[in-house]
């Protein structure tokens, strides 16, 4: 599916605030931007630490950044990773998070490059989510 406007606006935003990224251990920069529902748009980056286990990927800390901020209404989430030669998904624990925020439905945008980035769904990154089955009885 070809990804909208709006999407690559947020894609944009995204890859506007990698240069914020605290990755002084593996060099590998993240950024992140969330879509609420009333079209703000909230950015995050990677975050590490020499505890490694510590790190903060980007998009948690945009999402704990919406969070923070008051919203709870989610509609998209785009990830930019222009250091990786191909486009790097969200990691297990970022899609633990997503699914208690977002709907299934939200979209997940990322990418290396808007050129070269894949178009999903919370859904589909996460399927047989008991929060998300639960909340459709
Ligand atoms: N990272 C993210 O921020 N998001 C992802 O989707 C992939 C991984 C970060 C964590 C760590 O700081 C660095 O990228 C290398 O894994």
């Amino acid at each position: 599916m070809e990804i909208s406007i709006e999407l690559c606006k947020l894609y944009e935003a995204a890859l506007a605030v990698v240069p914020r990224a605290y990755a002084r251990y593996s060099n590998f920069r993240v950024g992140a931007a969330v879509l609420c529902g009333d079209g703000t748009v909230i950015t995050g980056v990677n975050v590490e630490n020499r505890s490694f286990g510590l790190t903060n990927c980007a998009e948690r800390s945009a999402i704990f950044t919406a969070i923070s901020s008051g919203f709870t209404d989610f509609r998209a989430i785009a990830i930019a990773t222009p250091d990786a030669s191909y486009p790097v998904s969200p990691c297990g624990a970022c899609r633990q998070v997503l699914s208690e925020f977002f709907p299934a439905s939200a979209q997940v945008v990322f990418g290396n490059s808007l050129a070269t980035a894949v178009l999903s769904s919370v859904g589909e990154l996460y399927p047989y989510d008991a929060l998300h089955e639960l909340s459709h009885r």
